[in-house]
C-alpha cells in the first residue's frame, strides 16, 4: 500500500490479473482498470460492448461488477481488503475499513478458484447435486442482494425451454447477430479473446431442449441432452438497471466461485435475456419485480477448455488519476 492509503502498482497489477478471469459474453471483456486517489474504477470498456447482442450494454456491465468482485478477493487475499461501489458506469473498489484484517478463509478459498472457474459447456452427468449446496448458493446469491430461482424439471423447465428456444430461434434470424458470434468466435484471435472451437463445444442439437448459443462448433450425435438438470435457475437481484446491473455481476461472480468451490461446473444462457420480449414473459413466469440477469445451469462434469484474456497491460489507462 502507498503512504496515501491506495495500493501500489504492483498489487494493483496483480489485482488486475486476477480480476480479468470474470466472465463476459463471448468473452468480449469489456472491461478498464484505473488506479485513482480513491481507489480503483473498474470501467465499461464502451469499444468492447457487442451492439447487437449487447446495445444498452447491460451484460458488459454484469461483466465490470464480476471483475471488480474478483478484484476485491484478490486485495482482500494482498492483505489489503477492499469493497466495492457500484454506478451506472462500473464500480468503485475502495480500501475497506477494517483495512487491517487478514482474509477470511471463504475469501481465500473464492480467491483459489478464480482461474479454475470456466464455463462449461459439455453435457453434465445425471448426479444429483446435494441439497445443502444448493441451499448454500441460494443463500450467497441472497446475502448479496439477488435471487436464485431454481426451476423444477417438468412444465416449469419445458417453459423455460421454449422461452429460450423462441430467442435463439429470433437471433439466429438476425445477420448481424450472427456476424457479431462469428466475429467473436471462430474468426476471433482466441489467444486473447473470444471463445474458441474447444471452449465452445459442439453445435446445438436440434432435439436439445435449451438451445446452447451456437458459436459454430462441430455438429455431433444427440447421445444425452446436454442441456437438462441436474439444477437449473435464473438468477437476478432486487433493483433497477445500469447500476443494479454491475451489482447483479458481483452476485454472479460470488455464485460462480463458490459453485467452483463446491466442485460444480456451470453453463450460462442469456439468449433468454438478450430479446427484450422474452425477458419480459421470463420475468412474469418467475412472478419477479425486476429483470431476470442470466439463465444458469449447475451440475458435475469433467474441466473443458478456458478462454483467454488480453493482457493486463492492455486493459490498464496508463496514467493513474486524481
Ligand atoms: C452476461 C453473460 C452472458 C453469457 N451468455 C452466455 C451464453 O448465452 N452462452 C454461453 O455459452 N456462454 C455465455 N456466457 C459465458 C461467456 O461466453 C464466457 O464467460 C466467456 O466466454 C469467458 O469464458 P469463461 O467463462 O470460461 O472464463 C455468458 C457470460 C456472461 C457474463
Amino acid at each position: 500500500m502507498t503512504a496515501t492509503g491506495t495500493w501500489d502498482q504492483g498489487t494493483f497489477a496483480a489485482a488486475v490479473g486476477a480480476a480479468v478471469w470474470a466472465p463476459s459474453i463471448h468473452n468480449s471483456q469489456p472491461w478498464r482498470f484505473r488506479r485513482t486517489t480513491r481507489g480503483i474504477d473498474v470501467l465499461v470498456d464502451p469499444g468492447r460492448v457487442l451492439p447487437v447482442c449487447d446495445p444498452e450494454g447491460r451484460a458488459a456491465r454484469v461483466s465490470c461488477g464480476a471483475a471488480a468482485a474478483n478484484l476485491a478477493l484478490a486485495l482482500a487475499v494482498a492483505g489489503a481488503p477492499a469493497t466495492c461501489t457500484v454506478g451506472r458506469c462500473g464500480a468503485v473498489v475502495h480500501l475497506a475499513p477494517d483495512v487491517a484484517r487478514a482474509a477470511t478463509p471463504l475469501e481465500r478459498r473464492l480467491h483459489r478458484q478464480i482461474p479454475r472457474r470456466h464455463t462449461n459447456r459439455a453435457p453434465f452427468a445425471e448426479t444429483r447435486v446435494d441439497p445443502g449446496v444448493v441451499a448454500q448458493l441460494a443463500r450467497a446469491v441472497a446475502d448479496e442482494g439477488g435471487w436464485l430461482d431454481f426451476v423444477e424439471d417438468g412444465p416449469e423447465l419445458d417453459a423455460l425451454a421454449a422461452l429460450t428456444r423462441q430467442a435463439y430461434v429470433h437471433l439466429r434470424a438476425d445477420a448481424g447477430y450472427v456476424a457479431e458470434l462469428r466475429a467473436w468466435s471462430e474468426t476471433a484471435d482466441v489467444d486473447v479473446e473470444g471463445v474458441g472451437r474447444q471452449a465452445a463445444g459442439t453445435a446445438p442439437h436440434p432435439a436439445e431442449l435449451m438451445p446452447r448459443r451456437d458459436f459454430g462448433g462441430p455438429e455431433r450425435a444427440a447421445t444425452r441432452d446436454p442441456t437438462r438438470s441436474p439444477v437449473v435457475a435464473v438468477y437476478g437481484v432486487h433493483g433497477e438497471p445500469a447500476a443494479d446491473e454491475v451489482r447483479a455481476g458481483i452476485v454472479l461472480q460470488r455464485l460462480l466461485l463458490l459453485a467452483a468451490d463446491h466442485g460444480l461446473a456451470v453453463a450460462m444462457y442469456s439468449q433468454p435475456i438478450e430479446v427484450p420480449a422474452v425477458r419480459e414473459r421470463l420475468r412474469l413466469a418467475l412472478h419477479r419485480v425486476h429483470d431476470p440477469q442470466l439463465v444458469l445451469r449447475f451440475g458435475y462434469a469433467p474441466t473443458t477448455c478456458y478462454t483467454n484474456r488480453r493482457p493486463v497491460a492492455d486493459v490498464i489507462d496508463d496514467a493513474d488519476a486524481g
